[in-house]
């Protein structure tokens, strides 16, 4: 049996299953034996995801297509997992913007706080309860590079990655204490979906499929993973700055990443 199974349970909820790091956790995941919940907006990605893994491995997986940038999302998908003894919860919905913050649309980047913070802490909340009680559990919470330090050009989007990672490190010893284990992860650039929504253009960038790789790697194992090379070689650049002089550089690398027609 892997040690994740083991560890945790037969279940994992994945959110942002359709698409790049949600996907490629899904996948490695039902190779490890894992029966799924998939969870993200377009139903039909989910659904053909869903028949090949139940093909391919022989396990459970079942869909659930909401927005969780609403509360009506959020509460819905609370319910429909009651049926499953979910054991990992994988919370990779997410989404950014770039560009001037001057010239953002204040709709959009209040939607992307009720995603990458509200939605996350909701279920983060939940499942540490549900969690606790069954005395075992795995959290995972995406963090960022961009978390460690303010980003002008992506300003807000930083700031979301900030709370993530700030939430993930103070429940952690927390939670440890009842057998949830909680695993922030902050990739740097990564080929997905990610950019086109963004308004980014990326130049090199690590897989999803290696950031699902070093995220089941490091969970139970410890409490922050730098997945893949790439994420890695930015911090150690980042390292030996003060916080200011990170800002400015993340502002450097960030006004060459945010495309002319997303940056106001
Ligand atoms: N890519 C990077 O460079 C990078 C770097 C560091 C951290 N991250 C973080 O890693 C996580 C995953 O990003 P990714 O690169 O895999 O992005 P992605 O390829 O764009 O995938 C995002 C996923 O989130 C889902 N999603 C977005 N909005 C949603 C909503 N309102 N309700 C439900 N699901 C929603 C999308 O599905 P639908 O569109 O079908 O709803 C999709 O499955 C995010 O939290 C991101 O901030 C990414």
């Amino acid at each position: 049996m892997s040690r994740l199974l083991d560890r945790y349970g037969a279940w994992a909820l994945v959110t942002g299953a359709s698409d790049g790091i949600g996907e490629a956790t899904a996948r490695r995941l039902a190779a490890e034996g894992f029966s799924l919940l998939l969870v993200a907006r377009r139903q039909a990605r989910l659904r053909e995801l869903a028949a090949e893994l139940a093909a391919a491995h022989r396990v459970q997986v079942e869909t659930l297509a909401l927005d969780l940038g609403t509360p009506e999302g959020v509460a819905a998908l609370l319910q429909a997992s009651a049926a499953q003894d979910i054991g990992v919860l994988v919370t990779a919905a997410g989404f950014g913007t770039s560009g001037s913050f001057l010239t953002s649309q204040a709709e959009d980047e209040l939607a992307m706080v009720d995603v990458n913070c509200r939605a996350v802490l909701a279920m983060t909340h939940h499942f540490a309860q549900r969690f606790a009680g069954r005395g075992r559990g795995g959290i995972v919470l995406f963090s960022s590079l961009v978390a460690f330090q303010g980003v002008p050009n992506s300003a807000n989007y930083a700031a979301t990655k900030a709370y993530v990672q700030s939430l993930a490190e103070g429940i952690g010893p927390e939670l440890r204490a009842r057998g949830v284990d909680v695993l922030a992860v902050a990739p740097g650039p990564v080929r997905s979906g990610f950019a086109a929504r963004a308004g980014m253009r990326m130049g090199a960038t690590d897989s999803p499929g290696t950031v699902a790789k070093g995220l089941l790697e490091a969970l139970g194992r410890r409490s922050l993973v730098r997945p893949g090379l790439l994420s890695k070689l930015l911090e150690f650049a980042l390292t030996f700055l003060p916080r200011r002089g990170r800002v400015w550089m993340m502002g450097k690398v960030m006004s060459g990443m945010a495309r002319a027609d997303h940056a106001g």
